[in-house]
């Protein structure tokens, strides 16, 4: 008995810029990879030289008839310099939107994808005095000249990813380890979407924008229930309450976290354990959606921006996709407002301080030929997207 999507309902899958461009060396990831003290284990070179190749990724999404492709735009690249805007890039990315339309495929754009520009982190990144007027800036200027292009906005993903990631286990850029900063800069990030929001609305008005927040299903274990509530509440809630007034929210979950007394208690003995170091939980999916509905009482429509599995066994990402769905549908029969699922990622990129060995892509990568070659997955994918039912 299949169950069906409602109508309309937006399908599609997702990258970003820094993971499969290539040669993105003015961020402060580029930096970072270089850096003998980043946990790196190789640099993101030439990733999937979509900046070249790009008719080819559109070419494998309208392959799949997906509704949507999200992916981000390189601020560094627009803007190499504070107020030196490169028109070529911005054209780059018009016209990766226009072939994207063309194709009948709803352009999805992220503003900011975790890199920075190396003169942002130098003049203090998140942390700098003037951070949030130069995002407004950069945010207003791109969604000002992509305006014919834009499908729906991604202000910022996963800012809570880029606090506690960067500036509390000192895992990603910058490397600081202060959980005082790291509050800061929290705060700075729910500003920065408040204005980017603003922005958007400003230079691309009617536009849908929302916030991409990573979010996991914490689950309490032997009395972890307070430790469980404080690490949502770092983790999630000050990004959950900042999408008052906003179109969506994206919610982007891949696994469950055991949660103890004293932090995090480690998998369970029994789960399969993925090469990133979490369980294989597509379960999680249903219970973060149905706890950013309550958290906002049901008012922010919700898109699930991304949700997938890095693992070479690819069967076992046709089952993860499928269970995961089926809370998304269990969702929606209660009445939750899912207005799409975004399947993370079209092709295996870099995985940032994993590098290339996640494979989550629909599509693997040939890392000499850069030829893209859909996995059997991919196929599964378009046929419940084909039949808008499971
Ligand atoms: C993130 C980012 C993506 C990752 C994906 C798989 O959540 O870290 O949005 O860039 O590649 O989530 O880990």
């Amino acid at each position: 008995m299949s169950r069906a999507f409602p109508a309309g309902f937006d399908w599609g899958t997702a990258t970003a810029a820094h993971q499969i461009e290539g040669g993105n060396w003015n961020n402060d990831w580029w930096a970072w990879e270089h850096d003998a003290a980043s946990p790196c284990p190789e640099a993101s070179g030439d990733a999937c030289d979509s900046w070249n190749r790009w008719p080819d990724d559109v070419a494998l999404v309208r392959e799949l008839a997906l509704g949507s492709y999200r992916f981000s735009i390189e601020w560094s690249r627009i803007e190499p310099e504070p107020g030196e805007w490169s028109g070529a890039s911005i054209g780059h990315y018009r016209r990766l939107g226009e072939a994207l339309l063309e194709a009948g495929i709803r352009p999805v754009v992220t503003l900011n994808h975790f890199t920075l520009p190396r003169w942002f982190t130098a003049a203090g990144g998140w942390t700098g005095a003037d951070a949030i007027p130069l995002f407004a800036r950069y945010c207003e200027r791109a969604a000002r000249e992509l305006a014919p292009v834009l499908g729906r906005v991604c202000t910022l993903n996963e800012p809570n990813i880029v606090a506690v990631m960067g500036h509390l286990l000192g895992m990603w850029p910058p490397g600081r380890s202060d959980l005082g900063e790291t509050q800061r800069v929290v705060d700075v990030l729910v500003r920065a979407h408040r204005a980017a929001v603003d922005a958007v609305r400003s230079g691309a008005p009617g536009v849908p924008v929302g916030i991409t927040i990573s979010m996991t299903d914490y689950q309490p274990v032997d009395g972890g229930e307070e430790m469980a509530d404080q690490t949502r509440a770092l983790m999630e809630d000050p990004f959950l309450a900042a999408t008052d007034g906003d179109d969506f929210v994206g919610v982007q979950t891949y696994s469950r976290m055991l949660v103890g007394p004293k932090g995090p208690v480690g998998n369970a003995p029994d789960a399969i354990v993925l090469p990133m170091g979490y369980e294989y939980c597509p379960e999680a999916l249903a219970a973060t959606i149905r706890r950013a509905w309550t958290f906002t009482g049901g008012t922010v429509p919700i898109h699930v921006t991304e949700n997938g599995i890095g693992t070479d066994d690819d069967a076992l990402r046709v089952s993860y996709v499928e269970t995961a769905l089926a809370g998304v549908l269990d969702c929606i029969d209660d009445g939750i407002d899912v207005r799409g699922y975004t399947y993370w990622s079209l092709m295996d990129n870099f995985e940032w301080a994993f590098g290339y060995e996640p494979k989550f892509g629909l599509a693997r990568v040939d890392c000499e030929t850069f030829a893209r070659e859909l996995k059997p997955s991919a196929r599964r994918y378009a046929g419940i997207v084909a039949a808008n039912a499971l």
